[in-house]
């Protein structure tokens, strides 16, 4: 990215500061949803005040990264795969920009939570770049900041869910809320709780991170480079119920 550098964006729930630049001589915004040096733990992340932020400066495609823990032998330690259905298990996180009386009320579509077209672009730039991505994966997403027990991953596993985090709810409603379109590639950290056979920690998902990190970026990059700006799907129409208040 050049031309780096960070900025300060009022919104209607507190300031954001992303950092913004260029590549391939286009604008490109990039948002650390924890903050910068990882401080703001999932459940407290302002998911509405990062998202409001980005559709303020332009962005109308999210290519978003979340850490995953696996709940099935299909998807390794190591690998990237793109998410395409959730499970939302969090509890007590704003979901909705939408808040009734001045504001309206939107049921918001979520048939196809992510992007179509910008996953088939990341699957494009990943054959390009010759980087495996799995395609499809159903996402559970549960509060934190603890780990989950192994019960609960046996609960999960049995209602379909195929990896587990902590981030991509409300991250991906609030996207389609804004008319943005929204894809997200998991990094698969860790095996789920009760299938790892030691106890989880912090510093195993941060370690595997590393690696992970440089692959997705080479990806992001790919697929950035690849995409055109325009939006040829329907999550430019995800709030047309009501509109933008
Ligand atoms: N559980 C929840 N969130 C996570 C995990 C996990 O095992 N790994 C990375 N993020």
């Amino acid at each position: 990215m050049k031309e780096q550098r960070v900025i300060k964006v009022e919104t209607p729930y507190g300031l954001v500061e992303p950092v913004v630049g260029k590549l391939a001589d286009r604008e490109i915004v990039f948002m650390s949803r924890h903050g910068r040096n990882h401080v703001t733990p999932p459940h407290l992340v302002n998911y509405r005040a990062n998202i409001w932020a980005i559709r303020e400066l332009g962005v109308r495609k999210v290519l978003a990264t979340a850490a995953v823990g696996s709940l099935s032998l299909n998807f390794k330690l190591g690998e990237l795969v793109l998410l395409d259905q959730f499970l939302d298990f969090t509890k007590n996180r704003p979901q909705t920009f939408y808040e009734g009386g001045q504001k309206g009320v939107l049921h918001v579509d979520m048939t196809e939570p992510y992007c179509t077209s910008v996953r088939r672009g990341i699957l494009k730039a990943s054959e390009q770049i010759g980087l495996p991505v799995k395609n499809g994966a159903c996402y559970v997403c549960t509060e934190g900041p603890r780990f989950e027990t192994p019960a609960e991953i046996r609960m999960f596993q049995s209602l379909g869910a195929d990896l587990v985090g902590m981030t991509s709810v409300p991250e991906v409603v609030l996207a389609r809320e804004l008319g943005m379109c929204y894809a997200s590639i998991g990094m698969v950290t860790n095996e789920a709780a009760g299938i790892a056979t030691h106890p989880l920690s912090h510093a195993e998902v941060m370690e595997s991170m590393k690696e992970l990190g440089i692959k997705v970026a080479r990806l992001v990059q790919s697929t950035f480079e690849l995409c055109t700006p325009d939006q040829n799907c329907l999550c430019a129409s995800g709030n047309r119920e009501v509109g933008k208040f």
